[in-house]
């Protein structure tokens, strides 16, 4: 039997020794290494994949985990469209034969506004809207909300494309979308000023201590976006960018690539995010998303507070509720991955006459 020999019993008595530090360090090595081994051999757990984005050796592109890559949006499937039916000479309109058919619409012909007042009902998920024998605040959002479709996929065509919006690329089936935006600042009742706005994790921050205020002041008042040039700012001169309106920036930035699923890169060469010259065409469509989104806030969302119940207006301030980018993108580069919603619908394709081919 392997007995431990006695020069080596008498040595180790003679020369006590802590072996638990070194113990441990060989541990913690030896695991790394085996786990680095795995690793190499059966390759990582969570695989990505990039995407480039910018020139060659700029470094720009976008990186997503294989699992999740080509993976469709859920929401697709629950996206309901009826065919066209291009009207006849002498077909009837709702107008004429519909008892209380909404005036907006009255101009369609009966088998059109039925396909399409029977879609609205789907996107919206309210399966009486514009069919109740009172007209309740449903109704009148609603009228409001077509004039805002048919605006958007006219007026903004230069950001919405051949693509399209309907109520479904906002509603998802839901009466109320579900990334929609109230005004909570402050957020810090024990601070004054700077403080007051920022420091607290609120999904408006995108859960930094970023200011919580960048989508009201961004995407609602106007206030200017770009802070950046090559100015050493040795003295602040008055008209320029503040501190707070750099983290408001950057707070906004966040919010766009966790809207569109994206990084920095997707717009942005991150070595010079003040050049104009250095931007992809993401960036540019994505100027025209501010302005869009500007006019949706202000000239058709703001206006319904005074419409909406009282319970559908901000916990804090009480005021209506308010879009930006993530209430149609839902976290895709394309909303509903580029789905083409509006090839069915040429009465939500403008604020005229619809075409029908
Ligand atoms: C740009 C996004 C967007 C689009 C497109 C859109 N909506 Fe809305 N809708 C909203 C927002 C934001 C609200 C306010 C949520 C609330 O009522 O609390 C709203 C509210 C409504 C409400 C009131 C729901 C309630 O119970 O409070 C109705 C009805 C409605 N929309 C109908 C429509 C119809 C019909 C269409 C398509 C013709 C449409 N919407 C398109 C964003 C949108
Ligand atoms: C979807 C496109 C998009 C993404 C993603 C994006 N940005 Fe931007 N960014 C823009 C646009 C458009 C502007 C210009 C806004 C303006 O001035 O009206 C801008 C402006 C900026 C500015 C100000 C530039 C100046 O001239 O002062 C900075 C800094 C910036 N972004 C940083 C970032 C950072 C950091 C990220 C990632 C966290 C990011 N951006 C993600 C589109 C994007
Ligand atoms: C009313 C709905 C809506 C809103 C709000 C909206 N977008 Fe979009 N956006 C779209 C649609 C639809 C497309 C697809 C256009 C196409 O297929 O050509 C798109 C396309 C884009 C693209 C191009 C993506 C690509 O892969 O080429 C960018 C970038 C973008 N949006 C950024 C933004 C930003 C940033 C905001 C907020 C400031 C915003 N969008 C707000 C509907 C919207």
């Amino acid at each position: 039997m392997f007995k431990i020999p006695d020069w080596f019993t008498s040595w180790s008595a003679k020369n006590p020794k802590d072996i638990y530090g070194p113990a441990i360090l060989v541990g913690a090595v030896g695991g790394a290494v085996f786990v680095a081994a795995l690793i190499v051999t059966w390759g990582y757990p969570a695989p990505t994949v990039s995407t480039q984005t910018g020139p060659r050796g700029t470094g720009m592109s976008i990186t997503d985990f294989a699992r999740d890559a080509g993976r469709p949006d859920p929401t697709i499937e629950g996206f309901v469209s009826f065919d066209v039916v291009p009207p006849q000479p002498g077909d009837a309109r709702a107008g004429d034969v519909i008892e209380n058919a909404e005036p907006l619409l009255a101009d369609l012909t009966v088998a059109n506004y039925e396909r399409l007042i029977r879609a609205m009902q789907e996107w919206t998920g309210i399966p009486d809207l514009l069919e109740t024998e009172e007209e309740n605040y449903q109704t009148i959002v609603a009228r409001s909300m077509i004039e805002m479709t048919q605006n958007i996929n006219e007026g903004w065509v230069g950001h919405v494309g051949d693509t399209g919006v309907t109520c479904y690329t906002c509603h998802r089936g839901e009466p109320v979308p579900n990334e929609i935006w109230f005004k909570i600042t402050p957020v810090n009742m024990a601070a004054a000023g700077w403080s007051a706005v920022q420091n607290r994790a609120t999904p408006q921050s995108q859960f930094t201590s970023l200011p919580s205020d960048a989508l009201e002041k961004l995407l609602l008042d106007g206030e200017r976006i770009s802070v950046h040039d090559l100015e050493p700012r040795v003295r602040t001169m008055p008209g320029d960018p503040t501190w707070q309106d750099t983290e408001r920036t950057y707070s906004l930035m966040n919010y766009f690539s966790n809207a569109l699923g994206v990084n920095c890169l997707f717009c942005h060469n991150s070595a010079a995010f003040f050049d104009p010259a250095q931007v992809t065409p993401q960036w540019a469509n994505a100027s025209i998303g501010i302005s869009m989104v500007l006019e949706i806030n202000n000239d058709w969302l703001v206006p319904l507070g005074d419409v909406l119940p009282e319970h559908r207006l901000g916990p804090i301030h009480g005021d209506a509720p308010k879009a930006a980018c993530a209430t149609c993108h839902q976290g895709y580069s394309k909303p509903l991955q580029g789905l083409p919603v509006l090839s069915d619908w040429p009465e939500l394709a403008t604020t005229g006459e619809p075409v029908y081919e």
